[in-house]
């Protein structure tokens, strides 16, 4: 592992390279990141980079965003395999056809989703200025959300907004947790706050204190000591390893994105030496998904 590691770090300056892990990634992935975070820090970070090299470990569509948001960087997903089976839910075809049922709907695209469908939407969202997007719209306006339906849900819910969603869904937060997961920790940890994702079903983010994205989880923990985590398990685990003093607990074990955790330590390695596997999307599809990306973090 030293080995592996040390060679990293060699390589990252002979290539003035970055390694930018998202908050799912497995804890010595997230150790040898130059940057961490959530999909919008990540996203607004490569837009700013000055890198001719970037090594993104997280999945497909994050590292798409930042070669859209960054041209003059090479762009790398370590393991080419690393998608998100949301963002599979639903295809450009499917949102014109919804857009069709409901012309003049604003469609908002959660950035969970390939560049063909943030290309046909008006603005993208991620799981930390969702309720900023959607107040952004004019109350006069219809709004479509694809893909993620509890995101959406929650989102309609805050905002007291009509929000007609696509049905698709995050299988680790979806299936992740249970009411017995819920029943059970509540019980064993009564004095714990519970911190939800928003891509939970309804019934979690219900029944959670808090619901927010990985980085507002983040930046919780950096002042509170007891709490019980119902997201993917990377980030619970890196937080657990950051504040072993803390008291921080699963939801459920079982929690666990294997597209997160496709990519491993070798695979960063292997990514700086051989610069496989680079990103490029299409120039035109680019242009349009990046005008939904920018309108985002214009309101930002
Ligand atoms: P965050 O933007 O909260 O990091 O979420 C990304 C993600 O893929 C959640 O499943
Ligand atoms: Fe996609 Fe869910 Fe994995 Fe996030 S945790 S990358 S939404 S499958």
């Amino acid at each position: 592992m030293q080995e592996i590691i040390q060679e990293i770090k060699r390589l990252k300056i002979e290539k003035n390279a970055l390694i930018l892990a998202h908050n799912y990634q497995a804890v010595a992935v997230q150790e040898i990141a130059d940057y961490r975070g959530d999909s919008l820090q990540l996203a607004m970070l490569s837009a700013e980079l000055d890198a001719p090299l970037i090594i993104f470990c997280g999945v497909r569509f994050m590292a798409e965003t930042a070669a859209i948001l960054n041209p003059a960087s090479k762009v790398i997903l370590p393991v080419e395999e690393a998608g998100c089976p949301m963002a599979e839910m639903i295809t450009a075809e499917q949102l014109r056809e919804f857009k069709a049922q409901h012309p003049g709907a604003v469609v908002v695209c959660y950035v969970n989703s390939t560049v063909e469908v943030k290309a046909e939407s008006n603005i993208c969202c991620t799981s930390s200025n969702a309720l900023k997007v959607i107040e952004s719209i004019p109350a006069d306006k219809s709004i479509l959300f694809v893909p993620d339906r509890n995101l959406g849900g929650w989102v309609a819910h805050k905002s007291g907004r009509k929000i007609i969603t696509w049905n698709g869904y995050c299988p680790t937060h979806q299936w992740g947790f249970s009411a017995q997961n819920l029943k059970k920790m509540r019980e064993k940890y009564p004095d714990h706050e519970l911190l939800a994702h928003p891509e939970c079903d309804p019934l979690i983010w219900q029944n959670a204190d808090h619901v927010m994205s990985t980085g507002g989880m983040v930046r919780y923990l950096e002042k509170h000591d007891k709490v019980i985590i119902a997201t993917e398990n990377g980030l619970t685990d890196y937080l657990i390893h950051l504040y072993p003093e803390k008291s921080i607990h699963h939801l459920s074990p079982t929690a666990v994105c294997q597209n997160m955790k496709l990519t491993q330590i070798e695979d960063v390695l292997s990514a700086l030496k051989t610069e496989d596997y680079h990103i490029v999307v299409e120039a035109d599809i680019a242009a349009k998904a990046r005008h939904s990306i920018e309108r985002m973090l214009e309101i930002i």
